[in-house]
């Protein structure tokens, strides 16, 4: 008989592509400037992923290093739940590619596409099977290699993003532990996918010479209209997790949103009314690496001693769909 235990985050890591991209070299790509980029988003540089490196490539390192700080075997991973609006390829699964790459012999899984708030997603849907006393090592992965779907000639979106991959390890907690995932919201809205979309390359576009040539099978963003609803949606769903869960912002040590805009993070900030050491931010050094941004900052903040065993981490996110969420994690480790 299964029982009922807490999921906790046991083990984070994360990997970003060696290639690095300036804002100077954004410059030289679109008529852009380092300081409209740097003072609109708060980006400084992004990483870039080499000829041939697909997302199961970056999601493999972040797990190799993490299976390594673990002590574990790739043979132990009963359960990969990969988060990604790039997977390598339409089918198979990019779950299955990392799966076989890993020689995960004992795992299943399957890729879950929420955009930006991809990575909240799949650890709510983890979540259940860990808590459900089903398994015991599920991984949840956020990649994006987002260079792979941006238009270089684009302004609008092409100095937004980059790539990179992080890595969460969920287990279950000793029973009656108070530390682990405390509760997760999720949200979605198909009235928002008007603006932030890629149309080709589906079932409703499938590819061909006509979508290449009106550019189907790039990002296509309005900014203005997706800036208004993150700002609202992801300090409204930080609230309510905070309010059902009887706790307010100064309960909070660590609060990692989405890394979409700076503007966005301080204008979320300033609602929740926290302090700047408390939120989490990598947005400058790696631009919006969309399913990545949220589990990066927690494997850089916990290398970075920040966050530690008993902090209340917040995470919140907010992309495409539109999709929104956000989770309430007692840290494990
Ligand atoms: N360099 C220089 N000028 C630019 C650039 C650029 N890279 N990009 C746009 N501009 C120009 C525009 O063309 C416009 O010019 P115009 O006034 O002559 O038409 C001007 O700058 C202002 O553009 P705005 O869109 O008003 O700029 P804004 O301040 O809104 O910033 C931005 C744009 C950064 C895109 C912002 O709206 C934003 O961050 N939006 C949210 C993005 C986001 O959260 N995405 C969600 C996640 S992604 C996902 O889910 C996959």
């Amino acid at each position: 008989m299964s029982v009922i235990h807490r999921a906790a985050i046991t083990g984070v890591e994360h990997y970003f592509p060696e290639k690095i991209l300036s804002n100077a070299d954004m410059e030289k790509l679109v008529d852009t400037s380092d300081e409209w980029i740097r003072t609109r988003t708060g980006i400084e540089k992004r990483r870039r992923v080499s000829p041939g490196q697909a997302s199961s490539d970056l999601a493999c390192k972040a797990i190799t290093k993490l299976l390594k700080k673990k002590k574990m075997a790739a043979k132990d991973i009963e359960l990969i739940i990969v988060a990604t609006v790039t997977p390598d390829m339409m089918f198979p699964s990019t779950a299955c590619r990392i799966q076989e790459k890993m020689a995960a012999t004992h795992a299943w899984g399957f890729d879950l596409s929420a955009a930006c708030s991809g990575f909240v997603f799949a650890l709510a849907t983890a979540d259940q099977f860990i808590s459900s006393g089903r398994y015991k090592n599920a991984l949840v992965v956020g990649v994006d290699v987002m260079s792979s779907i941006i238009d270089d000639h684009d302004r609008n979106t092409c100095v937004l993003f980059g790539d990179g991959c992080g890595v969460a390890l969920l287990q279950p907690e000793p029973e009656a532990s108070s530390l682990g995932i405390l509760d997760h919201l999720c949200h979605i809205d198909g009235k928002g996918g008007e603006f932030l979309y890629m149309p080709g390359g589906g079932s409703l576009y499938g590819t061909s010479s006509d979508t290449l040539s009106k550019n189907m099978h790039v990002v296509h963003q309005e900014g203005k209209q997706v800036f208004k609803h993150a700002v609202t949606e992801m300090a409204r769903v930080s609230e309510e997790i905070l309010e059902k869960n009887n706790l307010s912002s100064e309960d909070i040590d660590y609060f990692i949103p989405h890394q979409a805009n700076l503007r966005i993070i301080e204008s979320c900030q300033k609602k929740l009314k926290l302090k700047d050491d408390q939120v989490i931010v990598n947005i400058k050094d790696f631009a919006n690496t969309t399913s990545a941004t949220i589990p990066t900052c927690m494997s850089q903040a916990v290398d970075d001693k920040k966050i530690k065993k008993g902090d209340l981490v917040l995470i919140a996110s907010f992309g495409a769909g539109f999709t929104w969420g956000a989770s309430l994690i007692r840290w494990a480790f």
